[in-house]
């Protein structure tokens, strides 16, 4: 893709007014205000926001029409805050979304700008991996719908889980990430035979046929705005978690990178899920938590001191940052005297996507988890709060690493 822009020496106060080109179409006016003099034409930033508004309105317009929806009118404003330091980059967007139209569905409206707001608009994704928190809201026909669940569909859903199911389950409810394989997805079906109400989050849909287990819900770690709603809807929706694991991780891109040949878009995308999106999606749950349980951070004996290597760099500093966050969290706890048991852990080498040649079965992993989360376990996990537990192929068992 390749842009011109062109000054061609106009006087104060016009002097900071641009033409652009692009390979194909028409040239535009681009123009920052100077002094008193009328602006022409949008500012760069304006541009830049009314190219995410069109790049997520193609998405839009494109999904409805694949529907046969009977889409009219299409408008998304958006609306953002600038950080007050130079360089002044966008910090906060709202992002509406008026989609008019008669015997419009709104299931598939509300489907069309989820896909678009969490899968295909590359516009609003640069701005979210630079740090912007996108908030999308859509009005259909003018009445606002919830674009994660458009009829409250899953809302209704939940209140009676929580009242048939979990208000039942002993051990309460717990809150897994990346449930869609692997590990989490296994233990998300052993906690559910633990007694634990289970509420598997993941960026698929995954179907569980157990009545412990809830429908899964939508949660990309790399998304603030998707931790965010998925807070906000348990807080709604008056859900208190005694067990959270996080669990979403992504192993290195380029697996075998060392540490010195190691770059920084590797970096970048595994700090994201890995370590950034497991600190705001801590932090946004902890609200949730009951005033006596638990939060489980899935690391890696590869970002332990007792591994001393330089390869896959990126996978393992990122690993040793969950360690480190995890003891941060416990001490922070301990000083105010709350008590949340937080542990990091090693699952030993477990088969799955992630390790092909891991030498245990997911279904062992979780029941090696699950005990180690079990009430048999909470007072050895108290007295070494905060502490990173290592599963011992060789003995079959957990220790606690200093
Ligand atoms: N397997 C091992 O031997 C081993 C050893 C030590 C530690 N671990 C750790 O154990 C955890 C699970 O690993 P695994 O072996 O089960 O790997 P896996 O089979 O690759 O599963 C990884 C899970 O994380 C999810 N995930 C990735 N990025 C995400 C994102 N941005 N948002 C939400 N979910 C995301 C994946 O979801 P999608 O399906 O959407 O991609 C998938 O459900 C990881 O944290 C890993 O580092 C594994």
């Amino acid at each position: 893709m390749k842009i011109k822009t062109i000054w061609q020496g106009k006087e104060y106060p016009h002097n900071w007014e641009f033409y652009a080109e692009c390979d194909e179409g028409e040239k535009i006016q681009i123009s920052v205000k100077n002094g008193d003099a009328v602006k022409i034409a949008p500012n760069p930033k304006e541009l830049v926001l009314q190219g995410m508004a069109s790049c997520t309105s193609v998405d839009v317009i494109s999904t409805l029409q694949k529907m046969r929806q009977p889409l009219e009118e299409l408008i998304v404003e958006c609306d953002a805050e600038q950080t007050t330091v130079h360089p002044k980059v966008f910090e906060k967007c709202n992002i509406n979304y008026y989609v008019n139209g008669k015997e419009l569905n709104v299931e598939k409206v509300a489907n069309a700008v989820f896909l678009s707001f969490t899968k295909y608009c590359g516009v609003s994704a640069m701005l979210e991996k630079s740090g912007c928190h996108m908030t999308p809201k859509l009005f259909v026909n003018n009445k606002e719908i919830d674009i994660f669940d458009p009829e409250n569909k899953i809302s209704d859903k939940l209140k009676h889980w929580i009242k048939d199911v979990a208000n039942n389950c002993s051990n309460g409810v717990a809150l897994v990430t990346g449930a869609s394989r692997g590990i989490g997805n296994a233990l998300v079906k052993q906690l559910s035979q633990e007694d634990f109400a289970v509420i598997p989050t993941a960026r698929s849909k995954v179907l569980y046929e157990n009545t412990n287990i809830f429908d899964s819900l939508y949660l990309d770690v790399t998304k603030p705005n998707s931790i965010s709603y998925l807070s906000n809807f348990l807080k709604k929706n008056s859900i208190e978690l005694n067990l959270i694991v996080h669990n979403a991780g992504v192993f290195s891109l380029d697996s075998g990178a060392d540490s010195l040949d190691v770059n920084y878009t590797e970096i970048h995308k595994i700090y994201e899920a890995n370590v950034f999106g497991l600190i705001e999606a801590n932090n946004k749950f902890m609200q949730l938590m009951s005033s006596c349980s638990t939060i489980a951070f899935v690391s890696s004996l590869m970002g332990h001191d007792s591994y001393d290597t330089y390869s896959y760099a990126a996978y393992r500093m990122s690993k040793r940052s969950v360690i480190q966050f995890a003891k941060n969290v416990a001490l922070q706890f301990q000083n105010q005297n709350k008590k949340i048991c937080i542990l990091s852990l090693h699952p030993g080498s477990v088969k799955t996507d992630m390790n092909p040649s891991g030498k245990i079965s997911v279904e062992n992993s979780a029941k090696n988890i699950s005990y180690l989360l079990s009430n048999k376990m909470l007072e050895t996990r108290m007295k070494n709060n905060g502490g990173f537990w290592n599963f011992d192929l060789t003995k079959e068992v957990w220790e606690c690493l200093k």
